[in-house]
């Protein structure tokens, strides 16, 4: 298990009638990002918000923006979402013919340029590509939704990338998301994660920040 893991509460389930005051628990939190799912109605069957709201959330949260593009041909968007204050764009390898190209136009925007894989593709899809990324973003549920069941074969295909990297020396951050809580997140880091996502298991949660402090200490007592 890495060290200092981080935690990246997804916005998506926040209350978003009080959106200000879900994002100043997330401020006075433990929370390192702020994980923010971009829903395009195409790539995913859902339709969640677009830059501007972005752009608000950012004047408000104090934690860099870790912007989930879930969207075909990403492309299109990549300076728009940097613009609104994304320090993290993800796009996904099943929305872009060009892959790489797209890479590079995420990190001449000055962004940290992450490539997420729905729970079919095969970490193969990356390998080429794995030198020029900030983050791999490992989705633990089919992408459109918060609130689904975390699908356990993601574990071994964490492992293989974890292998993949250290094999080469390389250290991406490595992210995973969807039906990410309190019951799965240390099997999850022991697999080779060190960004977790969690929607629902913050934002439904009695007391959010609490459950933060809890993913974050996660594998301490084993820290040395
Ligand atoms: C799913 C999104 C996730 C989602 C996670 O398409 O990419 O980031 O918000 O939500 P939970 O943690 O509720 O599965
Ligand atoms: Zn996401």
């Amino acid at each position: 298990m890495r060290n200092n893991h981080l935690i990246a509460p997804s916005v998506l389930a926040a209350d978003f009638s009080k959106l200000g005051e879900d994002l100043q628990m997330i401020n006075e939190s433990d929370a390192d990002w702020l994980h923010v799912d971009i829903m395009d109605g195409m790539f995913v069957p859902n339709i969640s918000f677009g830059q501007n709201i972005v752009k608000t959330m950012s004047k408000v949260c104090t934690k860099p923006l870790d912007v989930h593009l879930m969207i075909e041909q990403p492309g299109r968007y990549v300076e728009s979402f940097r613009e609104a204050g994304a320090e993290v764009i993800t796009v996904h390898v099943e929305a872009t013919k060009h892959l790489h190209r797209v890479i590079q136009q995420i990190k001449a925007t000055g962004a940290k340029a992450g490539v997420a894989l729905n729970p079919h593709s095969n970490i193969s899809l990356i390998e080429d590509v794995l030198e020029d990324l900030d983050l791999v973003c490992i989705m633990s549920v089919n992408p459109g939704f918060g609130g689904q069941k975390f699908i356990y074969q993601t574990l071994p295909k964490l492992r293989y990338l974890k292998e993949v990297c250290d094999k080469r020396n390389l250290s991406p951050h490595i992210e995973v998301d969807g039906g990410v809580g309190l019951q799965n997140a240390e099997s999850i880091l022991q697999a080779g994660a060190n960004v977790l996502v969690a929607g629902s298991a913050v934002f439904r949660s009695e007391d959010p920040k609490a459950t933060i402090l809890k993913l974050k200490k996660i594998g301490s007592e084993t820290w040395v």
